[in-house]
């Protein structure tokens, strides 16, 4: 990619830095499906360490990690409860049904948000007409949302009602890191309300592969036999879990860079006509916004920006993504948002 070219497709573009890349070099390895790999061990303690759990896992993706919870915590014939919008029910192809047997009860959720009150009564009788319902997800940052961030409280209080309905909690939290630098709250105070954890360092966090899942140690025994059932079983990991270890030691203060570059792109966004933040107000680096019909369509504007050097991404007809991270400068932000203001309005639908 050109260094002219301005990518707010997805946080997940970022390529490793120099310094990663020599962890990456450097980095001690083994074969890890014998537990022999002493950098993942090391990335696994650390992040149970942060995350106040037990023990983790490291895996490939995010989806994995979210997958072999769900593996982890059901049966078959069992039912999890989630937004709507969240990624675990709209872009893991199906996961919950196809490797767990699952199916999923939506909860229309505020830009992601789900309050207590929605799921009052959501628990199935037990009756043999049933599903068994077994497993609440949340998300945090919420990726559809607007990379909204879940009001403590309101997980406080889901958090309660699963422990009185003797439901399982867990956390995707692909993007828990920008939630704990923008509102200072510790990744241990977030993940403490959840019985599982997933977290992923290839996003904000600027390594190449990888996520991890927390949680008791006992069921990190079970998921660790579900990631070799997926097929996640990595042998000389150390060198990906290096960039990760590098990412956590590295990565974690600067997103607040992204987050305030992200209102500099948002603001753009809310000065031009026809364009609408959705949800209004950006919390971190995640920028949703709709495209009103008189501008054409999201594939209008993302190709008018894309012949300036920005991408951002056409997520519906209307709806459109861009995101900062670790290749996007204060510079370039302040760039995107000056090609917006131009661009759009002025080519677009014109
Ligand atoms: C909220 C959320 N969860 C999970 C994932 C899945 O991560 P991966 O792409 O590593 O499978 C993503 C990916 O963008 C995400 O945004």
């Amino acid at each position: 990619m050109p260094d002219s070219i301005i990518d707010l497709r997805s946080d997940t573009v970022t390529r490793p830095t120099p310094g990663m890349r020599a962890a990456m070099q450097a980095a001690e390895v083994g074969d890890d499906v014998f537990r022999e790999d002493p950098t993942v061990n090391k990335l696994e303690a650390k992040v149970a360490d942060l995350l106040g759990k037990e023990a983790a896992l490291y895996v490939p993706s995010g989806t994995m990690s979210n997958q072999i919870g769900i593996r982890a915590h059901t049966q078959p014939g069992d039912e999890l409860i989630c937004d709507v919008n969240c990624h675990i029910y709209n872009y893991e192809a199906g996961g919950p049904a196809v490797l767990s047997g699952v199916t999923c009860r939506t909860i229309d959720g505020d830009y992601g948000i789900m309050d207590v009150t929605q799921l009052e009564g959501k628990v199935r009788p037990p009756d043999d007409h049933c599903v068994r319902t077994r497993l609440v997800c949340l998300e945090n940052t919420h990726n559809r949302g607007g990379g909204r961030l879940y009001p403590l409280e309101k997980i406080q209080a889901i958090a309660a009602w699963t422990r009185k309905n003797g439901l399982i909690l867990h956390l995707d939290g692909a993007r828990l890191w920008n939630a704990t630098v923008a509102t200072g709250i510790p990744l241990k105070e977030w993940a403490s309300y959840f019985d599982t954890v997933s977290v992923c360092f290839s996003k904000g966090l600027g390594a190449p592969v990888g996520s991890a899942l927390a949680g008791p140690r006992e069921f990190i025994v079970k998921a660790r036999r579900i990631r070799k059932l997926f097929g996640g079983g990595m042998r000389q990991a150390g060198v990906l879990a290096a960039a990760a270890l590098y990412a956590v030691e590295n990565h974690i203060e600067r997103l607040a860079e992204d987050h305030a570059n992200a209102q500099v792109i948002a603001q753009a966004i809310m000065d031009t006509p026809g364009l609408r933040l959705t949800p209004p107000e950006v919390d971190t680096n995640l920028i949703w916004f709709e495209v009103d019909h008189d501008l054409g369509t999201s594939k209008d504007v993302a190709a008018a920006l894309k012949a300036k050097g920005v991408l951002v991404q056409a997520s519906g007809p209307q709806k459109m993504r861009a995101c900062t991270h670790l290749d996007v400068s204060a510079a370039q932000a302040v760039r995107v948002a000056e090609t917006i203001r131009s661009t759009v309005g002025q080519t677009v639908g014109a």
